[in-house]
């Protein structure tokens, strides 16, 4: 296995500038998870990852080898689709063995080889059926068995579970994690879902248009959003946004919009403090404090969602969407108006949208 280093990579499809100076470095059997919104230039990283489209500027590198310039056949690098792409004259062991016997493997090496791909995907029952006859779990795992079979250097993921309904892609995903760590192998998996970036990821890479905003491991990015296109996209629901002024309170530096007040840390965010500079203040749904009667900002609830686990309020505060998560046998009802205070806030530009966190 090998790692990754990109450089620079610029992309332009006419006048489309797609992929805008990307940088990533993925270490030797690390898994990293491009994360980003739908055009943002996802898979376009992938395809020249993977040889399929030539970049404007940049390089590649996988190992120590620089690989910018080779053909996909030279690289040594195996892609799975969302759409699986098996082929469907053939069976699942046909299938398997397809790109060895391009290759030329001797064929008791390809036997050896679909066997162990098949007995660590369980598709050993399946190997003599047509992919008209198994379920998108079970295509999916042929597809992936592909890329094992041919031990290469780099898994490459684009969207693997995206025809896979809710209960199957959690069992995949799953599944694919337990494969990676087990083959020991260097991967790059490309999804617009959040959940399975942060489920999957050693570290993510949070793509917008075509820039790598943030990157590091799923759980510090979640905590600190260096920009508010991060934090609005990591987290389900997603964090909410107010916008507001900070006041200078005897001392005590408060970010303000009508009856919200958001007491600001000036050792936390030494950026904000200047008197009527336009913030926006973010907290995630889980970090509201629901206290009805008492002080802190007004909260219009429109509907409560009961998930069975956890409840939602959604509604309005200081004019903005919001959402709260409830206490299991909080006493909200939609309709009401209650009091909610701000546990744990992000504090961001309110026009670049950049963090004021202290670095
Ligand atoms: N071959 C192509 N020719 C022209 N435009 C393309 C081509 N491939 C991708 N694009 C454009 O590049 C942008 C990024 O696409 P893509 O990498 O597929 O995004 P993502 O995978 O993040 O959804 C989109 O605006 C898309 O229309
Ligand atoms: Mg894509």
């Amino acid at each position: 296995m090998a790692s990754v280093k990109v450089r620079g990579l610029n992309k332009r499809f006419g006048q489309t500038h797609v992929l805008r100076g990307v940088s990533v470095d993925v270490p030797d059997g690390s898994f990293a998870v491009l994360v980003g919104p739908s055009g943002c230039g996802k898979s376009t990283l992938l395809r020249l990852l993977a040889g399929l489209e030539e970049a404007d500027e940049g390089s590649i590198a996988l190992g120590d080898r620089d690989v910018t310039h080779l053909e996909p056949r030279d690289r040594d690098i195996a892609m799975v689709f969302q759409s699986y792409a098996l082929y469907p004259h053939l069976t699942v062991r046909e299938n398997l063995a397809f790109g060895l016997k391009l290759r030329k493997t001797p064929p008791a090496e390809i036997e050896a080889r679909v066997k162990e791909a098949s007995e660590m995907l369980g598709l050993g029952p399946l190997l003599d059926r047509y992919p008209r006859a198994l379920s998108g779990g079970q295509r999916q795992r042929v597809a992936m068995g592909r890329a094992i079979v041919r031990r290469a250097q780099l898994f490459l993921f684009d969207e693997p579970l995206s025809n896979l309904d809710a209960a199957l892609r959690a069992q995949v995903r799953v599944d694919i994690r337990k494969l990676h760590d087990r083959l020991g192998a260097t991967s790059v998996y490309v999804t617009h879902d959040q959940v399975e970036a942060m489920t999957l990821a050693d570290e993510i890479f949070v793509l917008n248009k075509g820039v790598v905003e943030q990157s590091g491991p799923p759980l510090e990015v979640f905590a600190r959003p260096r920009t508010q296109f991060v934090a609005s996209f990591l987290g389900s629901p997603a964090m909410n946004f107010l916008d507001a002024r900070m006041e200078d309170r005897g001392g005590r530096w408060v970010a303000a919009h009508g009856d919200l007040a958001v007491e600001i840390d000036a050792a936390e965010f030494p950026g904000a403090l200047a008197p009527g500079r336009r913030v926006t203040v973010g907290v995630r749904p889980h970090e509201v404090e629901v206290a009805p009667g008492q002080e802190g900002a007004s909260f219009q609830v429109a509907i409560v969602e009961a998930l069975g686990a956890e409840s939602y309020a959604h509604g309005t505060v200081a004019g903005a969407p919001f959402v709260a998560r409830l206490e299991p046998a909080a006493p909200v009802a939609k309709g009401d108006t209650v009091k909610v205070a701000l546990r744990q806030v992000h504090l961001f530009d309110a026009e670049s949208g950049v963090s004021l966190r202290a670095a």
